[in-house]
């Protein structure tokens, strides 16, 4: 199974909590993060993009890193790891987007991605005249096909022509095409955004879910192979979980009750009041589960807490979910979560079998 990290791109990563650990977004950190994944195996490391914050007592999510940039950055300092960005496809056009991909794919030699989203936040669109209007939450995924047509057309030939309802090319050109064949990742969770995934996507990232319970997110997965059954594509899933770990169970049940006891309730109102803005996409979207009440101090991505030993035996569950391709894991303190991981967990794993152990701590 492939490991990846979700790189804490945002302050204070993905804990809404005045008790988790409270840090700024930096390059040095994210280099030091993903120097130190690539070390221990991991497969790789994607940066997400928020142009917008929670607010409240953490300020949660109001710095953010651009996503491009940070990872062109990673790539000049790494060898190995792949790299995904995300496009926040309505500020930037898709030439654009294809020739800084082409530029990192030269940066990275080869160890580039982009992972494009529609947006579910309004205001970090409306902020800069750039929401199309709320009719979008509707057509967002007939946008993107478009934008990832004229992706895959230049990527391919370093030529688009298409003429369609929201880009006309005329002609467009980029070159140099990039030397890796780039991968396309998205997170669709409706039934559109599986559709999308299914059609344009390499790679279709889901939530997990639930607190040690490790195979709930199996019926995204179903839903996703349902779809490319349709499509004719192989595209397999990769779960996201946030691990909390310690060297016994109480210690990791511990941090988590902490974590949810000071969990900022004003920047969870936010989440909750912007999440509700979307009554046009289906029932499926996940943007409604980020924010319900049950765990929403890390948006309700699935949670594994526990001792070492019992992460490494949920992470192998995980694996034996059919069409799963890999985790990408999140830590309450990715410092020393990284560690953690590398040294403790996935030497346990069967399902990282074949990484060598790394047993030196430098
Ligand atoms: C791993 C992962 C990464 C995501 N990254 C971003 C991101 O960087 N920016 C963003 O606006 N949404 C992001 N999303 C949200 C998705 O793009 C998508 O909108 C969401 O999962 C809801 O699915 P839907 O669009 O099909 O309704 C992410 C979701 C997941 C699971």
């Amino acid at each position: 199974m492939n490991i990846g990290i979700f790189i804490p791109i945002g302050n204070n990563g993905w804990l809404i909590s005045e008790n988790a650990p409270q840090y700024m977004p930096t390059f040095e950190l994210n280099k030091h993060i993903v120097q130190r994944a690539e070390h221990y195996g991991f497969d790789f490391a994607l940066s997400m993009i928020k142009l917008r914050g929670f607010g409240g007592k953490t300020e949660f999510w109001e710095h953010n890193l651009e996503s491009f940039t940070l990872m062109a950055g990673l790539a000049a300092v790494t060898s190995r790891i792949q790299l995904f960005a995300t496009a926040a496809t309505l500020t930037m056009p898709p030439a654009i987007v294809a020739r800084m991909a082409a530029t990192i794919d030269s940066i990275s030699n080869g160890r580039f991605g982009v992972n494009l989203v529609t947006g579910w936040q309004r205001p970090e669109y409306s902020q800069m005249g750039l929401w199309p209007g709320d009719e979008f939450f509707a057509t967002r995924y007939d946008y993107l096909a478009e934008y990832a047509q004229v992706l895959r057309d230049l990527w391919s030939t370093g030529h688009c022509d298409l003429k369609g309802s929201y880009f006309q090319m005329d002609d467009c050109r980029v070159s140099p095409k990039p030397q890796a064949d780039m991968k396309i990742i998205c997170a669709g969770s409706s039934d559109a955004g599986m559709d999308f995934s299914a059609r344009y996507a390499d790679y279709n990232f889901c939530f997990g879910k639930g607190v040690n319970t490790p195979q709930a997110f199996a019926p995204a997965t179903e839903r996703l192979l349902a779809a490319t059954t349709k499509s004719g594509r192989n595209v397999t899933s990769c779960v996201l979980f946030m691990v909390i770990a310690d060297e016994t169970e109480q210690a990791a049940r511990a941090k988590w009750e902490h974590y949810k006891a000071g969990a900022d309730q004003e920047a969870l109102k936010w989440l909750g009041d912007q999440a509700a803005v979307d009554t046009r996409s289906g029932s499926d979207t996940n943007v409604r589960q980020m924010s319900d009440p049950t765990s929403a101090v890390n948006i309700n991505m699935g949670t594994l807490v526990g001792s070492y030993e019992q992460v490494a035996k949920m992470l192998d569950e995980v694996a034996e979910v059919p069409g799963t391709e890999g985790v990408m894991l999140t830590f309450d303190d990715f410092v020393q979560g990284i560690e953690h991981f590398g040294q403790r967990i996935q030497p346990l794993m069967k399902s990282r079998g074949h990484i060598d152990a790394v047993k030196e701590s430098a």
